[in-house]
């Protein structure tokens, strides 16, 4: 069968909404869970965008929350997908605040989650080729290489690594750790 290719630009989505005080947490700034709920949500439409098909979220890889988010901000989150696999794609979101009265913009959060492409059955569905057509898509397919290659690593070194062996309770020592088993 034909695979079928799509550009990174006709993935792209992109949200705004003023963030109110029901938003905030116990410190008066917006509560990183409800700026969560926005990313999945939109992580979702970016993927069933691209793919043509109901995802789900598979993994949420990277949330790195950089700047606190006041009320009265206007928050916009934008995604597009960063790279492809078979039935996987991994969204590059980007949050940005701005104060309203100012215009001052300032990039607050940058999260990649994993969604994954399926049928009415359930059943994991084939998306769609990436085109990438600039230098910037480029690089952040490459990342998601490497951050795929990573957690390889990271899941065959937990597989495979012995923590109850005297070496490595050892090096446990240099930790912020009290040791009583
Ligand atoms: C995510 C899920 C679809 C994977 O199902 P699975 O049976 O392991 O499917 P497969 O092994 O065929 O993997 C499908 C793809 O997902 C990827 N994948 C599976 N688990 C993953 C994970 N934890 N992180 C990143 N990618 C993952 C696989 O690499 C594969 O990618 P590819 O098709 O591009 O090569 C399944 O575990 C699931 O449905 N989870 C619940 C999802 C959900 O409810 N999300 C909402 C959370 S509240």
């Amino acid at each position: 069968m034909n695979r079928t290719f799509k550009t990174v630009a006709s993935s792209n989505i992109r949200i705004s909404e003023l963030m109110l005080p029901s938003h905030t947490n116990f410190s008066g700034k917006i509560h990183g869970g409800y700026i969560l709920s926005l990313l999945d949500q939109i992580a979702f439409a970016c993927a069933s965008k691209f793919s043509g098909n109901y995802c789900v979220t598979a993994s949420v890889d990277t949330v790195n929350f950089l700047k606190p988010i006041e009320v009265g901000e206007l928050v916009t989150i934008k995604a597009c997908v960063n790279y492809v696999g078979n039935s996987s794609m991994i969204i590059g979101i980007r949050v940005e605040a701005e104060n309203i009265q100012t215009g001052k913009i300032k990039h607050c959060n940058s999260s990649y989650f994993t969604m994954v492409a399926k049928d009415k059955e359930g059943n994991s569905m084939l998306v769609p080729g990436l085109i990438l057509s600039n230098n910037y898509e480029v690089r952040r397919f490459f990342n998601c290489i490497k951050q795929i290659a990573l957690k390889k690593e990271k899941d065959l070194h937990e597989e495979e690594f012995d923590y109850t062996s005297e070496e490595a309770l050892e090096s446990l020592k240099k930790y912020n750790i009290k040791l009583e088993i």
